[in-house]
């Protein structure tokens, strides 16, 4: 595998969105990337054939002490440890992080790292590596976060747009409608993937089992068919939120300044395991509107996102030697 490497790059960077899993009505199925928010992984060659992270910054350069700087702890430096391995590289990376994206939001933030750390660990390469594997190794550094290995955040990173995950690591990039408008509500609390997976039950109702595939049906078909109208009529959760929106400290105070504000044509939905709220619809106006208010009367961190945003990508590539 050692041929195909381009001796001549010393460093590279890439950048890897933020996504919305599940999107309501596709637990663990659904994601969507987001053009506005991103981590960045910067990839220095090395002699030494291991991994070293160097620093895990915010966008301001300060240091994230939370995130652990042991690479096997680390979803930035857990791929890169099997990639070495893998392709038996004869040299290490050191690694800087940026963190564009809050921690522990339900806005993929850990998947970012992965993906950035994997397309950037790729461009070093003269042939690049399928993007099964690059999907394989970056789910490696996502299941440090959340104990299991699901793709709905890493899948949009990796690709952008919408994408449904489907079995054995099949991926389907689904069409975004562009009046497919989603607002991104972060309400500025840590919720940890697993604590919000454990307050999961272990079995559902067969009524809510059965409502939620009439959903997610109407969904998929509202998206195929540019149906805006109808995937919105079908983006319900009756399986995840109602055990979930209870760890969300702001959930019912949102509920109800957009329920004033806009009536009940907006539903308000959990990004991922949240604590990240979203409301989608097809008038951009009455979004920004909220957008608006939400800022300036909560002062929570708002996102509008208009159909399909891109997916993770290389920002800079340096030559050098060792
Ligand atoms: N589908 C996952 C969950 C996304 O909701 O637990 C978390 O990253």
């Amino acid at each position: 595998m050692t041929n195909f490497i381009n001796p001549k790059i010393a460093s590279v960077t890439a950048r890897a969105p933020a996504s919305i899993a599940n999107l309501g009505v596709g637990f663990d199925l659904l994601g969507m990337s987001m053009d506005q928010l991103f981590d960045e992984v910067k990839l220095t060659k090395i002699a030494d054939k291991k991994i070293t992270i160097k620093s895990i910054k915010n966008l301001d350069g300060q240091e994230l002490t939370k995130l652990s700087k042991a690479p096997e702890q680390n979803t930035a430096g857990k791929p890169l440890i099997e990639l070495l391995e893998k392709e038996k590289l004869p040299f290490g990376f050191e690694v800087e992080i940026v963190k564009g994206i809050p921690l522990s939001s339900g806005l993929g933030g850990s998947a970012a790292s992965a993906v950035a750390s994997i397309v950037a660990a790729n461009g070093f390469f003269i042939e690049a590596l399928p993007v099964k594997n690059l999907m394989a190794l970056a789910l490696k550094g996502e299941a440090l976060a959340s104990g299991v290995e699901h793709a709905d955040n890493v899948a949009p990173c990796l690709l952008g747009g919408m994408v449904a995950c489907l079995r054995d690591q099949q991926f389907q990039s689904l069409p975004v409608p562009a009046d497919f408008h989603v607002l991104v509500i972060y309400p500025k609390q840590e919720l940890e993937t697993k604590k919000a997976r454990a307050a999961l039950p272990a079995q559902v109702a067969f009524n809510h089992a059965i409502e939620n595939g009439v959903n997610l049906a109407g969904f998929l078909i509202g998206l195929y068919g540019k149906n805006t109208t109808l995937a919105l009529k079908h983006l319900d959760d009756l399986l995840v939120l109602p055990y979930r929106k209870g760890l969300i400290d702001s959930y019912e105070k949102l509920e109800r300044l957009i329920e004033n504000e806009a009536g009940t044509q907006l539903k308000l939905h959990i990004s991922g395991a949240g604590s990240t709220l979203f409301v989608a619809f097809n008038q951009i106006e009455v979004l920004q509107k909220l957008k608006e208010i939400i800022s300036t009367q909560l002062e929570f961190s708002c996102y509008l996102q208009s159909g399909a945003a891109r997916g993770a990508l290389i920002v800079e590539k340096r030559e050098g030697t060792l």
